[in-house]
């Protein structure tokens, strides 16, 4: 019998760990898992030994469902296949940290976790994950530095496809620009984690997180025009003494 238990593993793809701003998403969203009764397994993709693909097809060709590669995705590739939620959390690096694209990489229509059949849907090449594969949702949980939410399009983007190109559904992104002012404003800092929470309950419980959840995470904590100024001034203060 399947066991009802919903399963999360998490990715933090940020290069500065338990110290990112990710991490600092991270924490209290997957709190909110937990509480809702989801089990929960984080990995820092810096601290795995996580190869990049050397692109020669044998988990595709030679032996479907095997990555020639002997290294901690070995680890990965069994917790992923049991995992019914996968959380990619990353800071945006224009636009992926390496390690991070590394590991996404792995995961690719090439690789272990997916049935090497390619099919046209809705106008674009679509692989899908093998029946082993319990994953049936894909989240985003991401940190940027500059002002808008534009800035996450390509991180984004790149989640969504994820999502697509397997046929799982895309459950949602958290987004939180500027993320480093949390560490200065605490009062804001308590009602975002307070979301942050609240979301991955509601992720759990309802399967999908609100809007207006989301939008308290993304919510503006400066000006835009203060926050380049800030961003300026060490700059600034080199250039002219
Ligand atoms: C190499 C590099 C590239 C970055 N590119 C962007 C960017 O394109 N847009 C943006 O909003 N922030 C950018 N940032 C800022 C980070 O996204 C931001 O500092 C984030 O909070 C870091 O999260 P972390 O502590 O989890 O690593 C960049 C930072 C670095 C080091």
């Amino acid at each position: 019998m399947r066991d009802t238990l919903i399963k999360v593993v998490a990715v933090n793809g940020s290069v500065r760990m338990e110290k990112s701003d990710t991490a600092m998403l991270l924490g209290p969203f997957l709190e909110g898992m937990e509480k809702a009764g989801a089990s929960v397994e984080l990995f820092y993709v810096k601290r795995l030994n996580i190869r990049p693909c050397i692109g020669d097809f044998y988990c595709w060709n030679t032996k479907p469902g095997e990555c020639i590669i002997s290294d901690d995705m070995q680890i990965l590739y069994p917790k992923l296949r049991g995992a019914d939620i996968l959380v990619l959390a990353t800071p945006v690096y224009i636009p992926l940290p390496g390690e991070m694209q590394n590991f996404i990489n792995r995961l690719c229509p090439l690789s272990p976790l997916i049935e090497p059949i390619l099919e046209k849907h809705e106008g674009s090449t679509r692989a899908r994950f093998h029946e082993n594969v319990r994953i049936r949702k894909i989240v985003l949980v991401s940190a940027s530095g500059w002002w808008e939410l534009g800035n996450f399009g390509i991180v984004l983007h790149i989640a969504e496809e994820i999502a697509k190109k397997v046929g799982v559904e895309f459950a949602g992104a958290v987004l939180r620009p500027h993320a480093f002012l949390m560490r200065e404003n605490k009062e804001k800092a308590e009602i975002i984690k307070d979301a942050l929470k609240h979301a991955g309950f509601q992720l759990i419980k309802d399967g999908k997180m609100s809007e207006d959840i989301l939008d308290k995470i993304s919510q503006p904590l400066i000006s835009e025009e203060d926050l380049r100024q800030r961003y300026n001034e060490p700059y600034m203060k080199i250039k002219h003494g």
